[in-house]
């Protein structure tokens, strides 16, 4: 079997890593799936298998579990490593912190300490915009700002994930490791065979808005109209997941080219706010329903304008969002309909 191309995915089968092994096999790859489907569903299998049109390979394994993921090292011979696997979800990591700490952080160790020992050296890791923490009156930030204590127990789980890859190439073992700090992912695939699944009641907004649109859900909060922003809510930088993908893609190209043992992190965002009411009107004038909303108090813990600085994206990884903020309104609108129609 070619060792040449092989790449393992944790959690390939959830919302950013089934979007990236799409990107993967059209630029070449063999992708591997990792993935115990307890926070995404199978269906995505069977729509990467359609727009691939290749065999998908999965295997179902527990990032935690040492034994069986060390099987999957020991039957394949990777070339890199991408690592999604975690839990994100910020109110239940305060919740249940332990459950956050453990597979975030166990998973993270796991995948190095074979990347290690299988002397796979080139490994991407799903950070987060969330390590930059709550900053004063700063909206664009670029990696060079420092990490703010973060304002819960995922969040921290992403600063220690980093912390602990800071520390672990130290030590000249050829493991050459790219975290990218993720901004706000949206959308779904052009074609609406994969898309956000979110098991159970939906936290990000995206989600909310197309299934209060569909009548799935029956009014949407705007948490909070009184910060300073251009509308008084709050701002991010919401980036189209198939763009989010294309970065690993050029992540591992990029690492493939490198030598040595290092630790480099980018963000991957557009480089532009877009306010919550901003992606009502364009929900609304896309699908041409009336949203139900109305405000709300603020969310606790909310950042009021957090947008990406894009410059070393585009220098480091020759990366940068193509795809609008209505185009990911427009496939994010798609892929609910799609579900309705189910
Ligand atoms: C959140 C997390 C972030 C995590 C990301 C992915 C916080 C503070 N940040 O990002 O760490 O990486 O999710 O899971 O939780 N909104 C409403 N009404 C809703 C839902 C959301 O007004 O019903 C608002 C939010 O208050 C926020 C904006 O929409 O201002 C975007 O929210 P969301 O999609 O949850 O993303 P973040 O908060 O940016």
């Amino acid at each position: 079997m070619s060792a040449s191309k092989k790449i393992l995915v944790t959690g390939g089968a959830g919302y950013i890593g089934s979007h990236t092994i799409v990107e993967l096999i059209q630029n070449g790859f063999e992708p591997v799936i990792v993935d115990d489907f307890r926070n995404s569903h199978r269906s995505a299998i069977e729509g990467l298998g359609k727009i691939t049109n290749s065999t998908i390979i999965v295997r179902e394994v527990d990032v935690c579990d040492y034994s069986a993921l060390k099987a999957v090292f020991e039957e394949f011979s990777f070339i890199g490593i991408i690592h999604f696997a975690a839990y994100k979800a910020v109110g239940e990591s305060v919740q249940e912190p332990l459950k956050y700490y453990r597979n975030n952080i166990v998973g993270l160790i796991n995948c190095l300490e074979f990347a290690q020992e299988f002397g796979v050296e080139n490994f991407v890791f799903s950070s987060s915009c969330t390590v930059y923490g709550e900053r004063k009156g700063v909206s664009v930030v670029t990696e060079a700002e420092e990490m703010q204590p973060a304002n819960a127990p995922y969040g921290n789980t992403k600063q220690i994930g980093e912390q602990i890859i800071h520390d672990f190439v130290q030590n000249e073992t050829g493991v050459k490791i790219l975290s990218l700090r993720y901004f706000n992912p949206v959308g779904a695939h052009k074609s609406s065979l994969i898309g956000e699944l979110p098991l159970g009641k939906p936290n990000n907004l995206f989600p909310i808005v197309a299934q209060t649109a569909a009548g799935k859900m029956k009014q949407l909060i705007v948490n909070g109209n009184d910060y300073s922003t251009k509308d008084g809510t709050c701002v991010r930088d919401y980036v189209h997941v198939s763009d989010v993908a294309d970065a690993h893609v050029k992540g591992i190209e990029w690492l493939e080219k490198q030598d040595g043992t290092f630790a480099e992190v980018v963000n991957i965002g557009t480089g532009k706010g877009t306010s919550i009411l901003e992606i009502i009107h364009t929900f609304e004038e896309i699908s041409g329903i009336k949203l139900n909303w109305t405000f709300g108090p603020r969310r606790e813990g909310d950042i009021q304008e957090i947008y990406a600085g894009v410059e070393k994206s585009k220098k480091l990884l020759n990366w940068e969002s193509g795809r609008t903020v209505r185009e990911a309104v427009q496939d994010a609108w798609n892929w609910e309909q799609q579900l309705e129609n189910d």
